[in-house]
């Protein structure tokens, strides 16, 4: 039962893709399960930087089967152009599947976002205005648009028409704009329709005829635990299941057939977009980190905001996904620094210390972290691959982290490039 799920620890952008990347090496299927091209995986192969947005990091290698499940909602004309983008820097992408049963964003779920996001006003979310929160509201309204019927030119027709009678309402009554015409929408979306049409199909069947031939199966996990619809920091969160769980629901495979859940923890905290961020640096420091660490959005290039390393979310992930081990990422941005910070509990507005995450989003507004100090280190050692040849306070760091958590280290990221993991325990 080797599946394997990944997933980000914290508020995303932990680095997925390049652990995602190496795991495929000894995988025969990527698969994603969730969101839709708010995400943006980077991986670097020497002096290719990949920036992947639907398309599961897994794409890269030959031998591996590229999944998008049925969880996901896809932007049909981006999808298609994130194949180019992979065609014209020689990568193949005919190992492709994608879920007839996956949704489908359409041009009004764009402007939709846009517009409620222009009416929140103040209390806007940050999203990344691609039409994911609007697509998923479709889709539990049950007037969503699915891949099967976006490659059924008739079908499509049909349904697009149907769907817009209710969206024009929307658009005109509640927005005051101007009502769509069925047939531009239908027409905008007919290139991508068939050319896309070759690679729809059951994805859930796929998956679990590689699960029971015993291949290695990584389910690649999209934005992260804080992000998610329930269990993130709602309403500052995207529309979907981003958490473990999701994993099975968004791809039709049963709990059973897990074997590993990886956490993805950055060893700082970055978010982009509003919401509570106890340990967030609004300082010299922070700055320091987010140049260092180049924090800014591969979706929407969107400067993050950084911090200390929060434990008690962390903590917290680990208990909603059950991580059996995590991968540490970013060590090297670190380096540097005379002193580091890790947040062991929060101080409620109350005055109360606690040590679990606050389930109420107003207490966790007023949460302030408390820390713990350790010394810094100065050396580069993106060279390293063993954990001996990490700096002693860097392993005494990283040590540290993996006590607070009660998760053991599977793997150390060391520096940009695809090679630089320094691996502790191999979770396939
Ligand atoms: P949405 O997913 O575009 O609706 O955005 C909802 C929230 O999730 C916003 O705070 C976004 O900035 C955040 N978000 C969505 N996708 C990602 C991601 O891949 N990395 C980090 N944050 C994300």
């Amino acid at each position: 039962m080797p599946a394997i799920i990944v997933i980000g620890a914290q508020w995303g952008d932990e680095g997925k893709g390049k652990i995602v990347d190496h795991l495929a090496e000894r995988a025969k299927m990527v698969v994603r399960y969730q969101g839709g091209n708010n995400a943006g995986h980077t991986v670097i192969i020497g002096n290719m930087v990949l920036k992947l947005h639907q398309v599961p990091t897994g794409i890269i290698r030959p031998h591996v089967a590229a999944v998008l499940g049925n969880g996901m909602v896809i932007n049909p004309p981006a999808l298609v152009e994130e194949l180019d983008m992979l065609e014209g820097k020689g990568i193949s992408t005919t190992n492709l599947h994608i879920s007839s049963n996956a949704h489908v964003v359409m041009p009004y779920h764009l402007m939709i976002d846009e517009l409620e996001e222009r009416l929140r006003g103040a209390r806007a979310l940050g999203t990344t205005k691609r039409g994911i929160g609007p697509a998923y509201a479709d889709k539990a309204a049950r007037r969503g648009l699915r891949m099967q019927d976006l490659i059924e030119p008739d079908r499509f027709a049909r349904r697009a028409t149907a769907a817009l009678e209710w969206i024009n309402l929307e658009l005109t009554s509640m927005f005051g704009e101007r009502p769509l015409a069925a047939e531009e929408v239908i027409a905008q979306y007919a290139p991508a329709a068939k050319r896309l049409a070759p690679f729809v199909t059951d994805t859930s069947l796929l998956i679990n005829n590689a699960l029971k031939r015993g291949e290695n199966v990584l389910f690649e996990g999209a934005q992260a635990t804080m992000l998610d619809i329930d269990f993130g920091t709602y309403p500052y969160v995207t529309s979907s299941s981003s958490s473990a769980g999701g994993a099975c629901l968004g791809a039709g495979v049963s709990p059973l057939m897990v074997k590993e859940v990886l956490g993805v923890v950055k060893t700082y905290t970055s978010r982009v977009g509003k919401g509570p961020f106890p340990t967030e640096l609004a300082d010299s420091t922070g700055d320091w980190i987010v140049e260092r660490g180049n924090e800014y959005g591969t979706t929407t290039g969107r400067r993050r905001r950084c911090g200390w390393i929060d434990l008690v979310s962390l903590r917290y992930a680990a208990r909603v996904n059950g991580f059996t081990g995590v991968a540490l990422t970013r060590l090297d941005v670190l380096s540097g620094l005379n002193e580091i910070k890790l947040c062991v509990a929060y101080r409620l507005a109350d005055g109360t210390i606690t040590e679990d995450y606050p389930m109420n989003t107003e207490v966790m507004s007023g949460a302030t972290a408390v820390y713990e100090a350790m010394p810094g280190w100065e050396d580069d050692f993106s060279a390293a691959r063993h954990w001996e040849e990490l700096p002693p306070n860097a392993r005494s760091y990283c040590q540290r982290v993996s006590d607070l958590l009660g998760v053991p280290i599977d793997l150390i990221s060391v520096g940009a490039e695809r090679n630089d993991l320094v691996g502790l325990r191999w979770p396939i």
